[in-house]
């Protein structure tokens, strides 16, 4: 592993020179964090929270994102923008929203939107405070220059009659010859809401009902109404297939309903938690081959102090691809391409495990990694052992509490009778993403350096590990700062 970092390192210093530029000290000091990503995207340096309007336009993705100039912690919102050919490699582009002194969105550019309004890509987000609902459009091909609506908020103030917790966070759609709004809100006390508003012009907004609503956590300790359930952050709401689906953010976790949309209203069927870890105001576009592309922002589980001593925080997931199930639920997979990072796989070999014990995989590079494991019907308890130096942690599953864990986090997750446990990962830097079945997701967080073993092992029964593919991946950047 620190060959493969003094490598990178080294090539920081080629890139700078080439470019005729030196590295800044911070840049320096990224290029050095074992913890920052390598195959994800985040910014250059400083805080990154939302995905905001991710939109493929004249043949290039566009990522904007909740951003912070100032610093690796949350503050005084931009949106930050980067583009990408194939959803994999990101160019860093120029801030494109900043607040505007005096105007609504002068204390903050908080979460929104992009439509395109008669071939004008259009944003619509919120400015703060008091939280009310802006317009932006570009007639830059790239979009790197945006301009305010001038008679700014297009929506000033929440519906009459209504004393709500937040208001927040539009995502909008076109059907048929209007736009509609989906935007977050809450009750005190009573739960969280998803408005719904009608324009014919993205600028005269109708208030029309509920879109959705759902109850507070009546047993949470926390402080905040986001905590609570009180508050619903960033909708989206999108069909897939014959069903409509409605992603909201509120308790830490992104929730989902999948149900009928008809004549205005929404009537769900089933629900679910999109990801159990460290993930967050997620957001989905369509890609040039129409698939339905989920981004979320994956957050910190270490204290402020920590990350913004380190210079960054906050990384986008990796796109993932939205599909329902046989029984309606929403399943999210990683987009197939992200093969092409693969370095040469690595050959493992199946193997039997005893009950109580370890067996280390003949693996390497595994702090920048992709792994295909399959344990034949587990009967206890099994796993893959991941051992840095000072922090060693596990990546389980326990069938006897049906439960997959990753570090601390953890999700509910079952096995039919004889189906096999199917893990596919993506370790990056102090990032696991972790798909299982194709139906449970969780990311995880671990922060501690150290060279890895990596070991497969079973508790209380033996256990079968009837396929393993490993891969190196290799960087996106060749400096760490992803561009
Ligand atoms: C969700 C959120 C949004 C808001 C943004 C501000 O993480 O709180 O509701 O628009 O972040 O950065």
């Amino acid at each position: 592993m620190s060959s493969r970092r003094t490598f990178l390192t080294g090539l920081t210093s080629v890139a700078a020179i080439r470019a005729g530029t030196a590295p800044t000290p911070l840049q320096q000091k990224l290029s050095h964090q074992w913890q920052r990503p390598q195959f994800h995207l985040l910014p250059a340096a400083n805080w990154m929270n939302d995905p905001n309007a991710p939109l493929y336009y004249r043949g290039l993705y566009h990522m904007f994102y909740q951003y912070n100039p100032n610093g690796a912690f949350w503050g005084t919102m931009h949106w930050g923008h980067a583009t990408s050919k194939d959803l994999i490699h990101w160019k860093h582009q120029p801030v494109a929203m900043a607040p505007t002194p005096g105007g609504p969105d002068k204390d903050g550019v908080f979460s929104g939107c992009a439509v395109i309004n008669n071939g004008t890509p259009s944003f619509l987000y919120t400015g703060v405070n008091p939280e009310t609902q802006c317009l932006a459009t570009s007639l830059d091909p790239q979009l790197n220059h945006w301009e305010k609506y001038s008679h700014n908020p297009v929506i000033a103030a929440p519906p009459a009659g209504l004393a709500l917790t937040g208001f927040r966070d539009p995502a909008v759609w076109r059907e048929r010859d209007q736009w509609y709004m989906a935007l977050g809100a809450g009750r005190k006390g009573i739960g969280g809401m998803v408005l719904l508003y009608k324009s014919p012009d993205l600028i005269q907004w109708t208030y029309l009902h509920p879109l959705f609503e759902g109850p507070m956590d009546p047993q949470s300790k926390a402080k905040d109404v986001v905590g609570t359930g009180e508050m619903w952050e960033c909708p989206d709401f999108f069909p897939i297939g014959n069903r409509h689906v409605l992603l909201i953010s509120t308790k830490r976790l992104v929730y989902y309903w999948v149900g009928k949309y008809q004549d205005e209203r929404f009537i769900p069927e089933t629900e679910g938690v999109v990801d159990y870890g460290a993930y967050y105001a997620a957001r989905t576009m369509i890609d040039a081959k129409g698939r339905r592309i989920l981004w979320g922002w994956i957050t910190e589980k270490r204290p402020v102090a920590e990350h913004k001593e380190a210079g960054w925080a906050g990384a986008m997931s990796l796109p993932r691809v939205l599909a329902l199930n046989a029984s309606h639920h929403l399943v999210s997979t990683p987009i197939p391409e992200l093969a092409t990072l693969r370095d040469d796989a690595v050959p493992v070999k199946p193997v039997r495990v005893a009950a109580g014990q370890e067996v280390p995989l003949p693996v390497y590079g595994t702090e920048s990694a992709e792994f295909l494991l399959e344990f034949a019907a587990p009967q206890a308890e099994v796993g893959l052992r991941f051992s840095p130096a000072r922090n060693p942690f596990e990546v389980a599953f326990d069938p006897s509490r049906q439960q997959i864990r990753c570090g601390k986090l953890q999700a509910p997750c079952s096995l039919a009778p004889g189906e096999s446990l199917r893990i596919h990962l993506f370790r990056d830097g102090s990032v696991i993403e972790l798909f299982v079945n194709d139906r449970v997701t969780l990311t995880g967080r671990e922060y501690l350096p150290g060279l890895d073993t990596v070991a497969v092992y079973a508790k209380g029964a033996p256990a079968h590990l009837s396929k393993a593919q490993f891969w190196p991946i290799n960087p996106i950047s060749s400096d760490r700062l992803t561009t």
